[in-house]
């Protein structure tokens, strides 16, 4: 990794656009916590005078997982007008006040004993997100030196997979995870929100929205001058005014344009069935649900496994980092996603027997092998290629509709395995990885994908 456009200001620069990807990766991994279901069973018992049926209990809280989705369908379509009106940076602080109003709405949900509020807190939260999956990378993207583009792209996933082991962490039942302090658990989302607030003024606009959208050379020059650390930005400048002129031949370039024009067709197929892979391999059965999944294998301490499967996220996230600009996109994605499909055969088969007691440890390399091949492809590198695939002028509209796409799959995935688990048809999670997880998008990938 060339270390000479490493400088403190572009790190600190990252690092504080990276705290809205922890936002998206705690509050993904937050959902996991144990103790938050007896709350509706209160609630129900003092609003009805009698307990809750497990039907209704398990929709109450399917909804409550699954509107966070609906809400990052919301928000990540919206990035492009936002990103464009207001800027990268200021689009960052502004969205910020959504986690306040999310946390605030889901801390006092037990005071007001209103399971609502714990609902219209995750769809907020889930606006927000949204929201980040699309102004996080296009920001990093953005005022990354080309050469590690893709290295720094990564960081959005780290930023992702760090939020989520901090929440399995946090939400162990000795720390916040009680049936007392879960509404302090999922209302610590202002912290970052606030911090990302004191730092963001510190950091600059990003010098592409200034020189290319705002034609502000002068700020446009300074900005990267302090980034890059030296006087001696005319390269990047360069560049960047090339993509001007191309884009002054272009049209501004809406989300209907974008899939009618023929030009983008392909990149736009090939951001659209990478992010499809990512969400339809299954991956947030794990993040949502690994306690139960551990559970049903016979492990004794499920939590444990499940923190254990966030380190190994973690761990890999890294590796990824350092492999991506070396091994190249396309083969780092189609290795994922094919070592996830083994994965999920050896998952199964020591479900299906798990009568064998050696078979929960089986279940728990399965688990931790199908994070770690997520992680060395289908897991960051949907999130920065979009930016990579296209140029200023449909960046923020292509960025809406894979951001857009990845919601809504993930959404779907959330549906059908609570339709699973409710009806207790666990041999089709199996036929739904083999079909869709697996088949489809890999194939497509095989084919089409242009290595970049
Ligand atoms: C990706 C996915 C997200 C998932 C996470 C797991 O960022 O978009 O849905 O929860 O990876 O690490």
């Amino acid at each position: 990794m060339g270390t000479s456009w490493l400088t403190g200001y572009l790190l600190f620069s990252l690092s504080t656009a990276v705290i809205g990807s922890l936002q998206f990766g705690y509050n993904t991994g937050v959902i996991n916590a144990p103790e938050q279901v007896p709350f509706f069973n209160d609630t129900w018992m003092e609003r009805y005078k009698e307990p809750i049926s497990q039907g209704v209990c398990t929709i109450v809280w399917s909804i409550t997982v699954a509107i966070f989705s609906v809400g990052g369908m919301v928000g990540s379509f919206s990035v492009g007008v936002m990103a464009d009106r207001f800027g990268r940076r200021r689009s960052m602080f502004l969205v910020n006040s959504l986690a306040a109003i999310s946390g605030l709405l889901m801390g006092f949900s037990t005071m007001c004993s209103s399971y609502e509020m714990v609902i219209a807190g995750r769809l907020v939260i889930g606006l927000f997100c949204g929201l980040f999956t699309g102004l996080t990378p296009m920001y990093v993207g953005e005022v990354s030196p080309t050469p590690l583009r893709g290295a720094f792209g990564t960081l959005h996933q780290l930023g992702v997979v760090v939020g989520i082991l901090i929440a399995q962490i946090f939400g162990l039942e000795v720390l916040l995870g009680s049936a007392k302090l879960w509404p302090l658990l999922l209302a610590l989302t202002v912290a970052p929100a606030v911090l990302q607030c004191i730092l963001l003024p510190f950091c600059p606009e990003s010098p592409r929205f200034l020189l290319i959208n705002l034609k502000q050379e002068e700020q446009a020059r300074k900005a990267l001058v302090r980034l890059r650390g030296t006087e001696d930005v005319s390269k990047d400048l360069q560049e960047m005014k090339e993509e001007s002129a191309k884009m002054a031949l272009e049209k501004k370039v809406t989300i209907p344009e974008l899939f009618r024009s023929a030009a983008y067709r392909q990149p736009l197929l090939i951001a659209i069935m990478l992010q499809l892979s990512q969400q339809l391999s299954g991956i947030n059965a794990v993040f949502y649900y690994s306690t139960g999944i551990f559970d049903s294998a016979g492990v004794k301490q499920p939590i444990y496994a499940t923190i254990g499967a966030g380190v190994v996220n973690t761990i890999f996230t890294v590796v990824s980092l350092f492999l991506v600009e070396k091994a190249g996109r396309r083969s780092l994605h189609l290795l994922g996603l094919g070592g996830m499909a083994v994965s999920a055969l050896i998952m199964t088969v020591s479900l299906l027997m798990k009568h064998i007691p050696a078979m929960s440890y089986m279940a728990i390399t399965a688990v931790m092998l199908f994070v770690a091949m997520f992680e060395m492809g289908p897991g960051p590198i949907p999130w920065f290629i979009v930016a990579e695939l296209f140029s200023q002028g449909p960046r923020p509209a292509a960025m809406a509709v894979a951001g857009c796409c990845n919601w809504t799959a993930n959404f779907l995935v959330g549906i059908i395995l609570v339709f699973i688990s409710f009806f207790s048809l666990c041999p089709l999670i199996f036929i739904y990885r083999i079909l869709f997880g697996f088949f489809l998008t890999f194939g497509y990938l095989m084919f089409c994908f242009d290595p970049i």
